[in-house]
């Protein structure tokens, strides 16, 4: 078989659906190589910062290795603002919804509210909340996200900073996203048929 005979999802066949799935089964395979590209391609996003989106990354995750995090969230500092390429006002989403096959729910979940964590430090100069995120007080990782975006996240911007190059995290972007998707020995009882959604508008674990 080439290709599968049917135009209409619900025509085809026990053989066509196996066929198919060899071929993402191939296809995911590369997902490491797409994130490391992904990642590069941060060097040319938002301007003005004294760091680029790549240096600012890269330094997120260097922090949070210096701090002794272990190596989920290391893998998401590293990605965490993957998604300000396609989805600059949606990126924790599109960070989370990325990672969440991969790694614990907690570490899922950080990444999720980041965003909404950051706006801390900025979003009263725009008229804005700073403490929306206290409507989250009382989840069990509210203080973990705090932490992340203290430490790690808004401290990530400085050009002296001894950060440490994309090569240096490559094998752990290798190790992590050549995981078996949604296996329970990584993320729990979790299914993809939930959303990294679902987990934004829950504002719990999963
Ligand atoms: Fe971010
Ligand atoms: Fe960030």
């Amino acid at each position: 078989m080439q290709k599968v005979q049917f135009r209409q999802m619900k025509d085809g066949t026990k053989e066509d659906y196996e066929f198919l799935e060899k071929h993402e089964i191939e296809y995911v395979a590369g997902l490491p190589d797409r994130i490391i590209s992904a990642l590069k391609n941060l060097e040319n996003t938002f301007s003005g910062y004294q760091v680029t989106r790549l240096g600012h990354s890269l330094q997120t995750a260097t922090r949070a290795e210096a701090d002794g995090a272990d190596e989920e969230m290391i893998l998401a500092a590293l990605v965490h603002d993957i998604g300000d390429d396609l989805s600059p006002y949606n990126h924790s989403q599109l960070a989370a919804s990325i990672l969440r096959p991969y790694v614990r729910p907690e570490v899922t979940w950080i990444i999720n509210q980041h965003g909404l964590f950051q706006n801390y430090y900025y979003a009263h100069f725009f008229g804005g909340n700073p403490n929306e995120r206290d409507y989250l007080k009382d989840h069990p990782w509210y203080q973990k996200c705090v932490d992340f975006c203290e430490k790690w996240d808004q401290a990530s911007f400085d050009p002296d900073y001894p950060t440490k190059p994309l090569e240096y995290f490559e094998p752990l972007v290798r190790k992590i996203f050549s995981r078996p998707p949604f296996s329970g020995q990584y993320v729990g009882s979790q299914t993809m048929g939930k959303s990294a959604v679902d987990i934004a508008i829950s504002g719990v674990g999963i």
